[in-house]
Formats: C-alpha cells, structure tokens, sequence
C-alpha cells in the first residue's frame, strides 16, 4: 500500500524520491538560470560528467570493432562476460593490482553502479550492514537499499583520510562489507597504503575474535585520475576477503558507455560461490551481461586513459580561485571534485548563494556531511575561471561585507 493513496508509486520509493527532491529542484533551478542568462554564462560546476573526449585509440578500436561481422558477434554470451575480454581485463588488473588474477575472478558489469549493485546483491541478508566513511558518493545508500541492507556511515579523519577506529567502533554483528572509495568523490581523497594496511589489520582481527567475515569492498571508478605523479594504493594486495568495482567512465571519458568490472581477490573465502552469486546477479538484476561491444573496445585500449594532466592543471586553477577567495578546502590527491568548508553552516542556502553568483555546485548534505560543498572540475578551463568572481562575491556576502 502506498503512503499518498492515489500514487501508483510505492511509499518507499515516495521517500527516496522526497529526499532526493532537493537534488531535482537544484537541477532545475540551473536550468532556470541557464535559459535567463545564456549556458555560456554559467559556471556548472555541479556535474560530474567528464568533458574529456575519449583517447583516439578508443574511438579507432570501436570503429574496427563496429565492423566485426562474425557469427555470434551479438549474441547471448556467459553472465560474467566473454572470456577473452575477462582473462585480458584480469592481466591489467592483475598487474595494476600487484596480486596474480585470472579470467575467472573478473565479472564485466554495466560500470561500477552495476558492479556494486551485483556486490551487494550477492553478499547482503536483509538487515545486513554495510559501512562507509563519509563523505560519500549519494548512491551509496540506494545501491545497499536495492539489497535490503543498511548504510553506516562513519566519520572520516582529518583531510578526510580514513579513520580505522571510526570504522571498527561502528562494526556489529551485522556489519557485512566495509565500502571504501579512493580516489574519493566528493573529498578527492586518496587512502594511504599504511590507512588500507591499518583496516585490513583490523578486519583480520575482528575475523580472529568473533569468526565473522567482513568484506571489503572498494569502489575505484577513479582509480586511474591520480595527481602530482603518484598512484593510488591497491587495496587487493592487503586483504584476502576483498572485491573491487570499478569502470571505464571516468578514466576514458565514455560513461555513457556503461562498462565496468569487479575483480574478486583470487583467495577470497569461497570464490567459487562468490563468484556464482555475481554471474547470477548480474542476469537476475536484468543487466544479462556488460554490453558486447564495449567489452570487446575497452580490451583492445585497456593501458590508455584520458590526459591526466589536464585535470591536474583545472585543479590547480580551480585551487588558486578558491584560496584567494578565502575559502577553506583539503587539495585533492585525486578524481576530479573539490569538497571545500562552506562558510555559512547551512551549506544549502550558501549554494544558493553561489547560484546567485550564477555558480552551480552541490551541498555536502548530499554526501552524508553537510557544512561543506562540492564543486567538480571536469569542464572547460575557461568556465572555471569565469567562476573567479563568483567565488569572491559570494564568500562576501556570506561573511556579511556586502
Ligand atoms: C564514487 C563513484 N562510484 C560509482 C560511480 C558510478 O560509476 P559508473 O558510471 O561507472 O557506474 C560514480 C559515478 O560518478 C562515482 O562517482
């Protein structure tokens, strides 16, 4: 039965749909302001959609993989993927990882949302607990709703890097996965390999004292956007009971795409059940399969990513305007967003603030931690500097001068 009698919707979804309302009303209210002023006049800085185009040998490998016309090219295939796109995606993985990986510990899933919903699908009982460090990617809540389990967020430590302690005191009976995300939206945050060596310690200890199995699950869409010529710590090499989601969205620019795989740690507990509830997922969530033509694309251009680099230099750019604003913020190790403080608590109203100053941005609310905001830096150079004046103007209003 629905809570409004006349909504074909059911009440729960009326709920996520209300509290997601503001995110809507945001959406329109830009674009309201994109139809009174003009697109080009507006700082968006509130999408993360990267504007990259994808690398040219992207676009060269799906055009020669266009023209396959081999029997079977478009055909039903296993749930888990076709086995050479898997045994080529377990080698990168494998490599990148620093941990031996094979085709049958690889799922190639629609993106990392559909990796993570195959996770959650396969490991969660009603009730069970998942747990994450706030800030967090907003989907986070309804991806471990979709399987009847319930998020736990849990404080991050200073510059938002983990915070083991937070972690293990939230830990119960029911806690079933541990959700880490690094490179991090909405904080840019990237986990030390001492902080994912300090949770794995943890995890093994808790495993000692009550025989429960958490796992470990690291979402790591942005794995490859790494700045100041560093690289992100891998979590495989650190705990057995681990599983990775992650995709091809950001990294080549293609999120429309829909491509993505998770990878089970080779000696995780029961891998060959794990690994049935995964196949089985993805074909009883509807996904069937990643699609086939993606597969086959992102095998053959696997080592390529889109130019780092660039969204170093927007970052920088975006750092400067913000610092002589006067605003308050942790530099991003990586992904593309910066999480600053917002200088008024009501992180809502100071977005609309910004919106006045024809900025669009998003409300740390929106990330389990209001009192801060986040901005994204994947468009052009240009419009992140038309925002310069906008910033300052808006942190005077908010300090009173103006
Ligand atoms: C942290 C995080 N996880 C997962 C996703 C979903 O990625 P995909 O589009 O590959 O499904 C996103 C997309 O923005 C994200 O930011």
């Amino acid at each position: 039965m629905s809570s409004d009698g006349s909504s074909p919707v059911a009440s729960k979804m009326q709920g996520f749909l209300k509290r997601s309302s503001w995110i809507r009303k945001m959406f329109e209210e830009g674009l309201r302001l994109k139809a009174k002023y003009g697109a080009e006049n507006i700082c968006d800085l509130s999408l993360g959609n990267p504007d990259l185009a994808p690398p040219h040998v992207f676009q060269k490998a799906l055009e020669a993989k266009a023209m396959d016309r081999s029997a079977g090219v478009h055909a039903y295939m296993p749930n888990a993927g076709l086995a050479d796109v898997r045994a080529r995606v377990a080698e990168h993985a494998g490599r990148d990882h620093g941990v031996g990986l094979g085709a049958d510990e690889i799922v190639m899933t629609c993106g990392a949302a559909g990796g993570l919903n195959i996770i959650f699908k396969s490991l969660l009982d009603p009730g069970d607990e998942v747990i994450t460090p706030r800030p967090f990617f907003v989907e986070y809540s309804f991806y471990v709703d979709n399987h009847e389990g319930r998020l736990v967020p849990v404080d991050s430590a200073r510059g938002f890097s983990l915070d083991v302690n937070a972690i293990k005191r939230a830990m119960t009976q029911k806690t079933k996965a541990i959700l880490i995300n690094s490179p991090n939206n909405p904080s840019g945050a990237v986990y030390s390999e001492d902080s994912l060596k300090a949770l794995a310690g943890m995890l093994k200890e808790a495993e000692g004292l009550c025989g429960r199995r958490v796992f470990l699950v690291s979402d790591e869409p942005y794995r490859r956007i790494v700045f100041d010529g560093k690289s992100a710590p891998a979590v495989l090499r650190h705990y057995e009971a681990s599983i990775v989601a992650t995709s091809f969205s950001k990294d080549l620019s293609i999120p429309g795409e829909r491509i993505g795989y998770v990878a089970v740690h080779p000696d995780v507990p029961q891998k060959k059940a794990l690994v049935g509830a995964l196949n089985l997922a993805n074909r009883i969530l509807g996904f069937v399969n990643a699609p086939a033509l993606m597969q086959r694309v992102v095998a053959e251009v696997i080592d390529t990513a889109v130019d780092i680099k660039i969204y170093e230099r927007r970052r920088d750019l975006l750092a400067g305007i913000l610092s002589d604003a006067g605003y308050e913020f942790v530099m991003p190790q990586g992904a593309f967003y910066f999480f600053p403080r917002s200088p008024i608590s009501d992180d809502v109203k100071f977005v609309s603030m910004l919106q006045d100053e024809l900025i669009l941005a998003v409300p740390g609310s929106g990330f389990g931690l209001p009192g801060h905001f986040r901005l994204a830096f994947c468009m052009d150079e240009k419009v992140i500097e038309r925002s310069r004046a906008g910033f300052m103007a808006a942190m005077k209003k908010a300090n009173g001068s103006v």
